[in-house]
């Protein structure tokens, strides 16, 4: 299998957002080890079952019928392995894989190169799909429905189209935002698949893995402790561990346990949930400046100066996961869970507040 990176990531505005340890964000210090701690293929990839028996059903199925892969599109927050599952569908049908991004496809004449030089069967991994702008998907309907492209020689009274025929292929796509993606687009693939967060069983089995990998000892206890400050996302796992292994080499300790990884993250500000100092601003700009909600994505970007994208691609989803933070039609609210966590005492009619904003809206 090939890999071609056509793009990276794009850099985000927020320069701490950026660093943060507990971004799900790609970083380049991720891109290096992520290689070798990559599952290569499905009976290597620890967790997402319900993904994982689709996966192999359609792969098996596709195989024996001698046909590519139907478009396969994956939704769900960053670092959950959308990008590792295209490499892995690509590996299992023994073909190449071609990485690009839809912020990277800028103009219709990029997306007909990339196109036209795929090989039958070929993978093409379109991340962040839902960031294409709306000439270069009209491209891709006829190519994804047709497997051709239309291309237009000529200027003026001469020009006229011509059909390109394509090599059939797959197209694996992966978003983060599935309701920005328009209808047809969405309506073209064959099957859509949700990642969720794993559990800590799961992310405990990901840590012990990824410290075999890399050739370091890891007690239970330890592996526990960092799958609880993980924010079950792997690429979050994989980096904390690293930046534990750091602690452990300083210190001269054998095996990182609990009490080590409780010292390592607590230098690194990540707290026992996984939350670090911009998720704690986020919540207790809800609470303290907004008397716990509803108040509005942009507002609440505009009090913590954090763009609003961010605030619902990379930190939300987890808040609502922890069930600190609920999204109502009026806007975000802080639950009685995050005040507890912020150790702030919650308004008496908390509840019953967040239960009328509830029944108004239904
Ligand atoms: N490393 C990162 N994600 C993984 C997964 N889902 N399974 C195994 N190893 C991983």
């Amino acid at each position: 299998m090939t890999e071609r990176r056509d793009a990276v990531p794009t850099p985000m505005a927020d320069p701490e957002a950026r660093n943060r340890i507990v971004s799900a964000r790609q970083r380049n210090e991720d891109q290096r080890v992520d290689g070798s701690l990559r599952p290569k293929s499905l009976a290597e990839y620890i967790g997402q079952d319900r993904v994982k028996t689709s996966l192999s059903v359609f792969i098996e199925a596709a195989k024996r019928r001698g046909e590519p892969l139907d478009h396969t599109l994956l939704y769900g927050p960053p670092g959950l392995g959308k990008t590792t599952l295209a490499a892995i569908i690509a590996t299992e049908m023994s073909v190449s894989l071609r990485v690009t991004s839809g912020p990277a496809i800028e103009r219709a004449g990029d997306l007909v190169s990339i196109l036209t030089n795929l090989k039958a069967g070929d993978v093409l991994f379109i991340d962040e799909i839902h960031r294409l702008n709306r000439v270069v998907e009209e491209v891709l309907y006829p190519a994804l429905e047709d497997f051709a492209v239309d291309i237009i020689i000529g200027k003026g009274p001469a020009a006229r189209s011509m059909r390109i025929n394509l090599p059939k292929f797959t197209l694996v796509g992966a978003t983060t935002r599935l309701a920005l993606m328009t209808g047809p687009l969405r309506d073209r693939f064959g099957s859509v698949l949700r990642l969720d967060f794993y559990d800590v069983e799961s992310m405990t089995t990901i840590i012990n893995r990824s410290a075999a990998i890399l050739n370091v000892a890891i007690s239970d206890d330890g592996a526990y402790a960092i799958a609880m400050r993980s924010r079950g996302t792997p690429r979050i796992a994989n980096r904390l561990l690293k930046r534990v292994r750091d602690v452990a080499e300083v210190r001269g300790a054998p095996v990182i346990d609990r009490a080590l990884t409780a010292e390592a993250l607590e230098m690194l500000d990540v707290d026992e949930l996984g939350l670090d100092e911009i998720d704690r601003r986020i919540l207790r700009t809800i609470v303290e400046k907004f008397e716990g909600g509803p108040v509005g994505i942009d507002t609440i970007a505009a009090a913590t100066s954090e763009e609003s994208d961010t605030i619902m691609d990379v930190y939300e989803p987890y808040l609502i996961q922890l069930g600190f933070l609920q999204r109502t039609p009026r806007g975000r609210i802080a639950t009685r869970h995050a005040y507890d966590h912020l150790k702030i005492l919650p308004p008496a009619t908390i509840d019953v507040q967040q239960q009328l904003l509830f029944d108004d809206v239904e």
